[in-house]
């Protein structure tokens, strides 16, 4: 018994040793029922994020039929970078020119609430900070020296990055002496915005917001559709147990 609740807590270590690395992520309520907000987040990506990457895996019109956007509107209001609503949401920049350009290709944006978490693009899309020393100008810390250039400044404005040094205070061995190595390392304290954009930082995490609900709804489309079924099938499972109950008692009647 020892043996197997020792083997657990070792199976345990790697989650707990990993639990503070990377950085700090907020929290993003993800509402895939928020009709309204995911058409927000649709027409903040198609117009902003189409541009350099690819949503290959979804197309426009399924995008719509899931979102209750008519194929007239998809038209009108999303379609700028294909011909027909049956397209796949391919970005307008052809990949090897954007690798030309940014050093590394845009990566297609369809699974990347899957692979990243919905906390992580929330987080990273508001962790945009001026660095005069990278290639676009911008950093951020939650992908450090990321090749993306803030597209969104207009609306968030210009943040600083304030960062605190720790102190690291290492006792090594050299040549057979004890020797104490004191070495500072840079952590992300918080933000300061210097120059406001055009709206609020509410407003702005508000937008972020839809915009990750939307990608979280694009990584797993039929996540919808469970839910919608999902419900119809507690509806039923509901009545039948009062019939259940209602047969059941109509059998035991006369034996009690
Ligand atoms: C001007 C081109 C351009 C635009 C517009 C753009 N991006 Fe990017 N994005 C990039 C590049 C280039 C990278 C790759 C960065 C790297 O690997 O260093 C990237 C990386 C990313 C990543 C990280 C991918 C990963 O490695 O997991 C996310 C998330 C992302 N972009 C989201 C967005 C969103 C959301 C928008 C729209 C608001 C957007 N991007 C608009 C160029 C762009």
């Amino acid at each position: 018994m020892k043996k197997i609740v020792l083997s657990l807590l070792l199976a345990l270590l790697p989650a707990i040793s990993h639990a503070d690395e990377g950085p700090k992520l907020d929290h993003v309520k993800i509402d895939l029922s928020d009709r309204a907000s995911l058409q927000r987040g649709a027409r903040i990506f198609v117009n902003y994020c189409l541009s350099c990457h690819s949503a290959a895996y979804l197309r426009y019109n399924r995008m719509g039929h899931d979102l209750g956007i008519s194929n007239e509107l998809v038209k009108q209001d999303l379609l700028f970078a294909a011909n027909k609503v049956g397209d796949r949401m391919k970005a307008v920049m052809p990949a090897a020119d954007a690798k030309k350009w940014f050093g590394v290709a845009p990566p297609d944006l369809t699974l990347e609430a899957r692979y990243r978490g919905p906390d992580w693009i929330y987080t990273y899309m508001r962790s945009f900070y001026r660095d005069p020393k990278s290639f676009s100008g911008w950093n951020n810390t939650v992908f450090p020296h990321v090749a993306m250039p803030f597209v969104l400044y207009g609306w968030q404005g210009e943040q600083r990055a304030v960062f605190r040094t720790k102190k690291i205070v290492s006792h090594v061995v050299e040549n057979g002496k004890p020797v104490t190595e004191v070495s500072e390392e840079k952590i992300f304290d918080h933000f300061a915005l210097v120059k406001p954009g055009t709206m609020t930082p509410k407003q702005y995490d508000q937008a972020i917001r839809d915009l990750t609900n939307f990608m979280a709804y694009m990584a797993e489309p039929t996540k919808l559709e469970r839910i919608r079924v999902g419900v119809y099938v507690l509806i039923f499972l509901a009545v039948f147990l009062v019939l259940a109950i209602l047969l059941k008692k109509e059998y035991w009647k006369d034996i009690h």
